[in-house]
């Protein structure tokens, strides 16, 4: 005979249970879930069992492991979103059955490896999203039976690249896109994506670089085409041919680095780079060719350095659309800029250059130009609401390196006791 308090239990047990449960609806042959009211083991029956079924969403479902056969008969299963979950572990087999898996999103769990084989049967995988989790390592062979990867996120990690073994990619050569942004790639085997043959797009963002890595440089990424490098502690881009393979760049991001020394030809083979960003590092002079002659180059942001001078002959021959030298130290520009540019191949559509400590004469010299040619600049800025220029009594342009240093004192007394007032006021 049952007892009144076992009963009781086992009906709380019930109904915690289903509780917990993530709620699923199916719309086309998708079964989306939300999550229950506690943490879920996922097992059989929730979503296994629908030979139907093309894409699993469960996302942010509290789910803290999975059962074997939770995946079961799912023969026509392509996508699969298990991300922003508490998984810490996840046991050999318990994803083989959806042989048809082209796309598995195990990003944001807690992750920290995988056994051996765990990825074998999925060999139509295309892409696999592991970012966030707490990964330090791939181990070699994991990735082995994944012929078709394209797609690989790595991303948030614990990954140490000087641990991490270059033949992890051996059997995955057509991977497009690999995010090892925020994880410790410093001091990573110069040979490290030596499997690749048509990668596209390489992210190495926050991976503690101190300088431009070799292994992202060699000749096999040729295909590259987005090289993000942005949040580093590079410091200079001194050796001349260190881009030289990378023949199909068109997105060069460099942002937030320490750089100041640049060598002249550094971009030069990079014939069909668009957009080099190389906002807040520390540049304080362009080379006279940085940007010369490069045929597709339209972009260039050159915000937040510690520019003085820039020489027109820097930009000559490209197509040049936008320019950003917002936050130098600019106090004057050379006679008809603007005018130059366009002389010499550029195209220049949108120019920011606010703040700067501008000679008000030069300023004024430059917006005339501006106006003249429909350049679009950061107007809004000059409605006397802060400083925009300084002047001596002597309103001409002094387009003399000697003269900075003085401008730039003034305009920074004058912006100091600017915000002073406003304050007080
Ligand atoms: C799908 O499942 C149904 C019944 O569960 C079965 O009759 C059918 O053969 C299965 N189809 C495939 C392709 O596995
Ligand atoms: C994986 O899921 C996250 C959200 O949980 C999403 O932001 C990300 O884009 C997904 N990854 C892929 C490759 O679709
Ligand atoms: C610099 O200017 C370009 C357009 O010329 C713009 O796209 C970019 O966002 C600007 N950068 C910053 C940091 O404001």
């Amino acid at each position: 005979m049952i007892s009144f308090k076992n009963a009781l239990a086992a009906l709380l047990t019930v109904l915690v249970t289903v509780d917990a449960k993530p709620k699923c609806k199916t719309f086309a042959d998708n079964v989306v879930c939300s999550a229950g009211k506690s943490d879920y083991k996922l097992v059989k029956g929730l979503v296994s069992d629908n030979n139907r079924t093309t894409g699993i969403t469960l996302r942010a479902c509290r789910i803290s492991g999975i059962d074997f056969e939770s995946f079961n008969d799912l023969s026509s299963l392509t996508y699969l979103d298990l991300s922003q979950n508490k998984i810490q572990q996840l046991k050999l087999g318990v994803i083989d059955e959806p042989k048809e898996l082209t796309h598995l999103n195990l990003s944001y769990n807690q992750l920290v490896d995988f056994p051996l084989g765990f990825f074998d049967q999925l060999t139509k995988l295309e892409v696999l999203d592991l970012e966030g989790n707490k990964l330090n390592n791939l181990e070699l062979g994991i990735l082995d039976t994944l012929t078709k990867l394209n797609h690989v996120d790595l991303s948030s990690n614990a990954i140490v690249g000087k641990d991490f073994s270059p033949y992890v990619f051996d059997q995955s050569p057509h991977i497009k896109f690999l995010d090892f942004s925020r994880n410790n790639m410093e001091d990573s085997p110069d040979n490290l994506l030596h499997a690749f043959e048509s990668l596209e797009t390489l992210n190495l963002d926050r991976c503690f670089l101190t300088e431009v890595p070799v292994f992202a440089t060699k000749p096999n990424l040729r295909t590259m085409k987005q090289l993000i490098l942005s949040t580093n502690q590079i410091s200079a881009l001194d050796n001349a041919a260190i881009f030289v393979n990378l023949d199909s760049l068109e997105l060069l991001d460099l942002t937030a680095n320490v750089i100041e020394n640049i060598n002249d030809n550094v971009f030069s083979s990079l014939i069909t780079l668009l957009k080099v960003d190389l906002k807040n590092n520390k540049i304080k002079t362009i080379p006279d060719s940085l940007f010369r002659n490069m045929p597709k180059l339209i972009t260039i942001d050159l915000y937040g350095n510690q520019i003085e001078e820039v020489p027109v002959n820097a930009f000559r021959g490209s197509p040049l659309k936008n320019l950003n030298l917002s936050n130098n130290k600019i106090t004057y520009l050379p006679d008809n800029f603007c005018l130059e540019l366009r002389n010499s191949g550029g195209k220049i559509k949108k120019f920011l250059m606010d703040p700067n400590p501008w000679q008000c004469a030069c300023l004024n010299d430059l917006l005339k130009e501006l106006k003249k040619f429909g350049i679009e600049y950061n107007s809004g800025k000059y409605d006397g609401s802060r400083p925009v220029c300084v002047t001596t009594n002597e309103f001409n342009c002094k387009r003399q390196k000697s003269f900075n240093e003085m401008y730039i004192d003034m305009f920074n007394e004058v912006k100091t006791a600017h915000f002073r007032n406003a304050r007080a006021a």
